[in-house]
């Protein structure tokens, strides 16, 4: 069986059905349930297959050694995936200090408790072992136009709370691979959309204030550039590096779509006229440019030549195709929405938006 830390978060949950579907190999999701995390992304999952995979979870922090010691003793993982993190940049601008923990203390906790159980298992079980950590492009900070797209080799320059707690939990798996010889896999993926994503990233919060009637809050003058990887693509990708991956290595993963913020709205409109009409008049009406994110990226783009040339991986779903994929999801679920979106949720969208015009 393996881990999977922050399985209730999209891409984790997204994962975890993947993964059982795909993979039939019993799962235990290690979530402490933040406001991001949500068992309801998890219904669905046949707990119990007979002779099939099993479902297990555990609330636990990954900040709690101790408890994940007791978890792996108990569990005997041959390999764990590791996502669960503080991911939102604007919450990391406003926070920081819940992004260093679990960002970066949390990985420490997660490596250590890993490495405890290495050392005492069977030396056929530990040659087969796998740390695979699931980290940002962010991680390398922010290109001008016409700078050539990450790659495996690109320095590490961080520029938000988020990107640096990444880089630190990176470089913290690097050193485990060559201090203590953990076999560590890295992936460092670009902006991910689809079903399950919280409503305070882009897409879904476009999506939701669109059919609400609300403004879609545009920072800056909404020329910088993201590359957008469907979620799916995003969790294949995962499972060619678990199996195929070389240890101690990182593999870049994008999903070849580099559009402005301003394309991507204008295109999330133009699907939502298509499969929900207004009334009157169309969901761009709505646009309203709003103060810009301090130290807000320019470009992030990805060189994925290494893992589609070493693992035989490359994305499936055009921009188009996948956003037309998370429109439909996020129509026909807006009751899952409207739960994730509790009062929690409202203070943040009041605090992250206050005196714009929101
Ligand atoms: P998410 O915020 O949706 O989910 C994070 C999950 O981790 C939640 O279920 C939360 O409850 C859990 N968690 C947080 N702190 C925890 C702790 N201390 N102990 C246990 N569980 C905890 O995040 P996501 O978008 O699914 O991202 C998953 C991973 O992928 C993260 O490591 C993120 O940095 C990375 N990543 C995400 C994107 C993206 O576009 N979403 C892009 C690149 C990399
Ligand atoms: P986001 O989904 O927060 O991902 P990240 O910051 O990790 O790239 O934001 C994607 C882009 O969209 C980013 O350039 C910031 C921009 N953005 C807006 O213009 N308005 C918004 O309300 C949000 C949340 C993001």
């Amino acid at each position: 069986m393996i881990i999977v830390t922050g399985g209730a978060g999209f891409i984790g949950s997204n994962f975890i059905h993947r993964w059982l579907e795909s993979q039939g190999e019993s799962v235990l999701n290690i979530d402490c349930l933040t406001y991001a995390g949500n068992l309801e992304n998890l219904t669905g999952i046949r707990t119990s297959v007979p002779g099939g995979p099993t479902y297990y979870f555990s609330r636990t922090d990954i900040c709690d050694q101790a408890a994940l010691d007791v978890l792996f003793a108990k569990y005997q993982p041959r390999a764990v995936v590791h996502f669960a993190a503080e991911s939102h940049v604007d919450r990391s601008i406003i926070g920081p200090a819940e992004f260093i923990r679990t960002n970066v203390n949390g990985t420490f906790a997660l490596l250590e408790a890993a490495k405890k159980y290495l050392r005492a298992l069977a030396s056929p079980e530990a040659s087969k072992f796998r740390f695979l950590h699931v980290s940002t492009d962010e991680v390398f900070g922010s290109l001008g136009e016409n700078d050539p797209a990450f790659s495996e080799t690109s320095s590490y320059a961080p520029n938000s709370p988020y990107s640096a707690s990444k880089a630190a939990s990176d470089h913290l798996v690097r050193a485990y691979f060559h201090t203590y010889g953990l076999p560590t896999l890295t992936t460092n993926c670009s902006n991910n959309y689809g079903p399950y994503q919280f409503p305070e990233k882009l897409i879904p919060l476009v999506v939701s204030r669109a059919l609400e009637g609300q403004s879609l809050p545009i920072y800056g003058d909404g020329r910088n550039i993201r590359d957008w990887l469907y979620v799916g693509d995003h969790c294949d990708a995962i499972i060619e590096v678990l199996e195929k991956g070389r240890v101690g290595e990182t593999y870049n993963i994008g999903g070849l779509n580099e559009r402005t913020n301003l394309e991507v709205v204008h295109q999330l409109c133009a699907t939502l006229d298509e499969l929900r009409p207004k009334q009157s008049g169309k969901y761009s009406d709505q646009i309203a440019f709003v103060k810009d994110r301090p130290g807000h990226d320019r470009r992030y783009a990805i060189d994925a030549r290494k893992i589609s040339e070493e693992l035989g991986w490359k994305p499936v779903e055009s921009f188009e195709s996948g956003l037309r994929k998370t429109v439909g999801w996020y129509l026909e679920n807006q009751g899952w929405v409207d739960h994730v979106r509790d009062g929690s949720y409202r203070d943040w969208i009041n605090r992250n938006y206050s005196g714009d015009a929101a």
